[in-house]
């Protein structure tokens, strides 16, 4: 869901709806937004797209200056207009957008009904505003400078879960209150004008200067400044800082969609991570990668345990290959929604990862805080070794973990992670590497030579995407009415088949599998017949005549074959029906090559059918929920 709200001295409807709109790609079942004028909340809702609610809004002319807004990915009810947001109180004062869960709004909602509260929502949100106008009601009179302020803290002292809110009220039309417990926001400082925001895109055309909330704060903006305090109602000392992002890095830039346009930023995100992590090989003593790192990360290191979920738990499992292969570490990768309730047993010298494009995955969070948790009282070296793996360095994980590798991959926009995965690839490459210097596990000339393969690769993507474009776009032709595919892969390029298949269903909406080549004989083979394609990744090195054997029995049940491959002799020619060619590169390092060409026939078939490439029906880009 985002968030978006603003105070100042400009009509609020049209910068609550312009952040709107950057924040769709967060969640987008229905939006509202609710302002105050002359004394009274005005609230417009509409199911559906942004510009749903835009039309109905068009028809009003609203000056306010001040105002809330958000997009909703449902959790609780029904994405129904009456279950959007802003939720009111009964009497209509009280205005709520929420992000996140309240786990014990069952009981709250039973106890403000005995109260006179009607409901008219099946949300958890709706208990938001009741309580606040309960609150309200019952201060004593000119009992602080701010009754509002006052209201909602004693009211955000009985929520139970992880949300972030903002909060107007009809008879506080000068005071904007935010709240942050466990689910991102930010607030933007203007001239003369105030913002807050769960993520920073919504705000970037006005301002840079920001404030990322910390748990258990809360933010009164007022057109004359912002004030922040704790849930007890101490003041706080805050600085804002300034946000390295542009406007234009939220723009399209004539691509048809935002992840075509991120497809072709990926050679770039690669040679801003060879810049930033490995540095001159000379200069360096034990390892040629700078990662900044402490040095407990290095001695005796037994175990890796990773966590991530969707795109993040691929990377993570070319991680694992090169962790383990490299430098020689057992590594397990986990589902975040798993380990949390079912963890492994904690062992000595492990090292817990994190992996998260977005640094605001629930599953993920949560994942972490148990692991922090349990290695609490714990020797320190057990509390030192927890890395995060991030794009956003700001977000809830960059707060919860001691050390953060930043991914350099810029904001990305499209639901479907592309280049943030090609990121999070190059972080695991250069931890890896970096392990395996300092423990030796690699000699360093190979070191070398395999930094040096890896500085070839901006200029591969840009000839596969190249090669690729226009072949790529013919193949979706043919796969109009295709309800299945599979996809293969086997060593390093396993996960890259599950990325492929992934990226295939979340925005095409056609069932794909990918599998492990060899263990296909297992069971998919049954699904195979003409109507079903099979893309096998076939890079020459250790399971090569593997993949081919495995291909080979798919064609054998009329399975048409798409080969990504570089190679192109009579025998390639005579198995695959397609061919997707790549570059020639060492097998190690061509899960960052072989990614692009499945990344574009996932787009080609999506924009073909016509689908909305960049937000896919039921998918949001950060899933603030578990
Ligand atoms: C959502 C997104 C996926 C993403 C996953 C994990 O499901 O739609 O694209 O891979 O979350 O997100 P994270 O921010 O933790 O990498």
């Amino acid at each position: 869901c985002g968030i978006v709200g603003y105070i100042g001295t400009q009509a609020a409807t049209e910068i609550l709806l312009a952040g709107l709109e950057k924040l769709e790609y967060r969640g987008y079942d229905s939006a509202g937004i609710a302002t105050v004028w002359e004394g009274e909340v005005n609230c417009v809702r509409a199911k559906g797209k942004l510009h749903n609610l835009r039309s109905k809004l068009e028809q009003l002319e609203n000056p306010a200056q001040i105002g809330i807004g958000h997009t909703r990915w449902a959790t609780h009810g029904k994405p129904e207009e009456y279950n959007a947001h802003p939720h009111l109180d009964t009497a209509m004062r009280v205005a709520v957008v929420q992000n996140g869960i309240i786990e014990n709004y069952r009981e709250l909602r039973e106890e403000l009904k005995q109260k006179g509260h009607e409901f008219r929502s099946e949300t958890d949100t709706e208990v938001i505003p009741h309580l606040i106008a309960e609150f309200l009601k019952n201060l004593p009179a000119s009992s602080s400078s701010s009754p509002f302020l006052d209201a909602v803290r004693q009211a955000v002292n009985y929520l139970k879960g992880a949300f972030a809110i903002a909060v107007i009220c009809a008879d506080y039309p000068d005071e904007l209150i935010v709240v942050r417990q466990q689910a991102p926001l930010v607030i933007g400082f203007g001239q003369g004008e105030f913002f807050c925001a769960s993520d920073t895109p919504a705000i970037v055309a006005y301002t840079r200067a920001v404030l990322p909330l910390e748990n258990g704060e809360i933010a009164r903006l007022t057109p004359l400044g912002v004030e922040i305090y704790n849930f007890a109602g101490d003041r706080l000392k805050k600085q804002p800082r300034m946000l390295n992002l542009s406007p234009t890095m939220v723009e399209k830039q004539g691509f048809k969609h935002f992840m075509l346009k991120e497809i072709y930023e990926q050679p770039g995100v690669v040679r801003a991570s060879l810049e930033a992590y490995f540095t001159n090989i000379e200069e360096s003593s034990e390892s040629p990668i700078n990662l900044g790192l402490p040095r407990e990360f290095y001695a005796d290191l037994a175990q890796i345990q990773i966590v991530a979920c969707g795109t993040s738990w691929h990377a993570a499992l070319v991680g694992k290959y090169l962790l383990e292969q490299l430098a020689g570490i057992s590594t397990q990768v986990h589902y975040a929604s798993e380990y949390r309730y079912a963890p492994s047993p904690l062992t000595p010298n492990t090292l817990i990862i994190g992996v998260t494009q977005s640094g605001e995955t629930a599953d993920t969070l949560a994942a972490l805080a148990m692991e922090k948790e349990r290695r609490q009282g714990q020797e320190p070296q057990y509390q030192a070794r927890l890395l995060g793996i991030t794009n956003r360095p700001e977000s809830s994980l960059g707060l919860m973990v001691p050390h953060i590798i930043n991914t350099l991959a810029g904001i990305e926009i499209g639901v479907a992670a592309t280049k943030t995965f090609i990121a999070q690839l190059m972080a695991f490459y250069a931890l890896a590497l970096d392990l395996a210097a300092h423990r030796q596990t690699v000699p360093l000339e190979k070191l070398v030579e395999i930094i040096n393969g890896l500085r070839q690769i901006p200029k591969e993507i840009e000839a596969t995407l190249e090669a690729q474009e226009s072949l790529t776009e013919h193949l979706a032709h043919d796969f109009a009415e295709t309800k299945d595919f599979i996809f293969l892969g086997r060593g390093i390029n396993f996960p890259i088949a599950l990325e492929g298949a992934l990226k295939l269903k979340e925005i095409s909406y056609i069932h794909a599998e990918g599998y492990p080549a060899g263990e296909m004989k297992h069971g998919p083979i049954a699904l195979l017949d003409a109507k079903v394609p099979v893309v096998a990744i076939a890079i020459p090195g250790s399971v090569y005549e593997k993949v081919i054997s495995n291909a080979q029995e798919a064609k054998a049940r009329d399975s048409r074959l798409i080969g990504v491959t570089p190679v192109n002799d009579g025998e390639a020619a005579e198995i695959f029906n397609d061919l997707l060619p790549v570059s020639s590169v060492d097998e190690l390092l061509s899960p960052i090559l072989t990614v692009v060409p499945l990344q574009l026939l996932a787009y080609h078939i999506a924009a073909r059918r016509g689908l909305d490439v960049d937000q896919p029906r039921n998918l949001a880009k950060s899933v603030t929920v578990e």
